[in-house]
């Protein structure tokens, strides 16, 4: 018998959902994914479902406007893994996960709940700058539901995703290298943190079953991973040969870009700004009731910024 967790995986064909699912069925446990009725014509996330079928996950039907279809969701697992999409886009999703932290409450079954988190800690930017501040307002309302109703939880800091924090060497509006001239901030020596988000994934998975990490925030903060940005772009440097121009952003010009963007690109510079110039990833111990995920698994090894970066050359 499997005496590893069965884990429903909400948001499962998002981007870090995928992984997640990914990532449960490699570590060998029963794996359910939520299917949502909503998603209708949408070929590709159907596909994507299917080919998790193909390797062994069960697809469970249920809908957030069906609370009855979603208690019988919850209720053939023991864990579940949310990875519902960034809640300041679309501030429904906001309700969405309060109404699957209720499911959970009223299931009453759940031993271990992970709401979708997987960035700053949002208890550590309860002070941070306006409208950026919303993502982490939001996910602390969630926080608070969640420890209302007594619920069994852990709290993932995955600090920055890869693909959009390094392979942009932390350039804002790309996703890809830039090719002669690079945007540094500040003196550029401010370290944030990298992780490759299938190493998210697999931390995640690895924490849901340990007894080390319940009701507690687990910090991922793999130690090689700690870099500035001019260590980041040495890095790419050196992969590709050649040089890049550098200009200085300071502060003010940083925080003035804002003007005239949208509200997504409002809350990105809000965000850019206290990893890069306040260091709001670095600045502080890992303390009490906290946890590392390195730490915790020193034998998994995890992707250093310079290995993700080979595939950008
Ligand atoms: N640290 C970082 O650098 C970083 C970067 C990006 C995201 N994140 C965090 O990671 C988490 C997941 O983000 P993501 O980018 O992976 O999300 P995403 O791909 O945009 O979306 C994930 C899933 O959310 C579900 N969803 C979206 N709208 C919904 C609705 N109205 N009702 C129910 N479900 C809905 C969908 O699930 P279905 O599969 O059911 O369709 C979707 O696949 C967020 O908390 C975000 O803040 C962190």
């Amino acid at each position: 018998m499997n005496s590893k967790s069965r884990i429903l995986v909400v948001g499962g064909s998002g981007y870090i959902g995928k992984r997640l699912v990914k990532a449960s069925l490699a570590e060998g446990h029963p794996t359910y994914v939520l299917q949502r009725p909503e998603k209708g014509l949408d070929i590709d996330k159907l596909q994507l479902l299917l080919s998790f079928k193909k390797q062994g996950a069960r697809l469970v039907e249920a809908s957030f406007d069906d609370h009855h279809s979603l208690l019988d969701a919850i209720r053939q697992v023991d864990v579940v893994v949310s990875a519902i999409s960034g809640v300041h886009f679309r501030s429904h999703n906001l309700l969405v996960q309060l109404k699957l932290v209720d499911a959970i409450k009223e299931a009453g079954n759940i031993k271990r709940f992970i709401p979708s988190e997987f960035g700053m800690d949002p208890f550590r930017m309860q002070n941070s700058l306006e409208p950026g501040r919303v993502t982490f307002d939001e996910k602390m309302v969630v926080r608070k539901a969640i420890e209302d109703a007594a619920i069994p939880c852990t709290y993932i800091s995955a600090n920055c995703f890869a693909g959009y924090f390094a392979g942009n060497l932390s350039q804002m509006g790309t996703l890809i290298p830039p090719k002669d001239k690079v945007l540094v901030y500040g003196d550029g020596n401010t370290k944030a943190i990298y992780v490759d988000e299938d190493d998210v994934a697999t931390y995640t998975i690895k924490i849901v079953d340990d007894p080390r990490t319940l009701n507690k925030t687990v910090y991922i903060r793999p130690p090689e991973n700690i870099i500035s940005q001019r260590e980041m772009i040495s890095i790419w440097e050196e992969l590709t040969g050649k040089k890049l121009s550098k200009t200085t952003i300071y502060a003010e010009e940083f925080l003035a870009s804002m003007k005239g963007m949208d509200y997504a690109g409002q809350v990105g510079v809000c965000h850019f700004y206290h990893i890069y110039y306040e260091g709001c990833l670095t600045n502080f111990e890992i303390g009490e009731g906290e946890e590392e995920a390195s730490k915790l698994y020193p034998e998994f090894k995890y992707t250093r910024v310079h290995e993700y970066l080979k595939i950008y050359v």
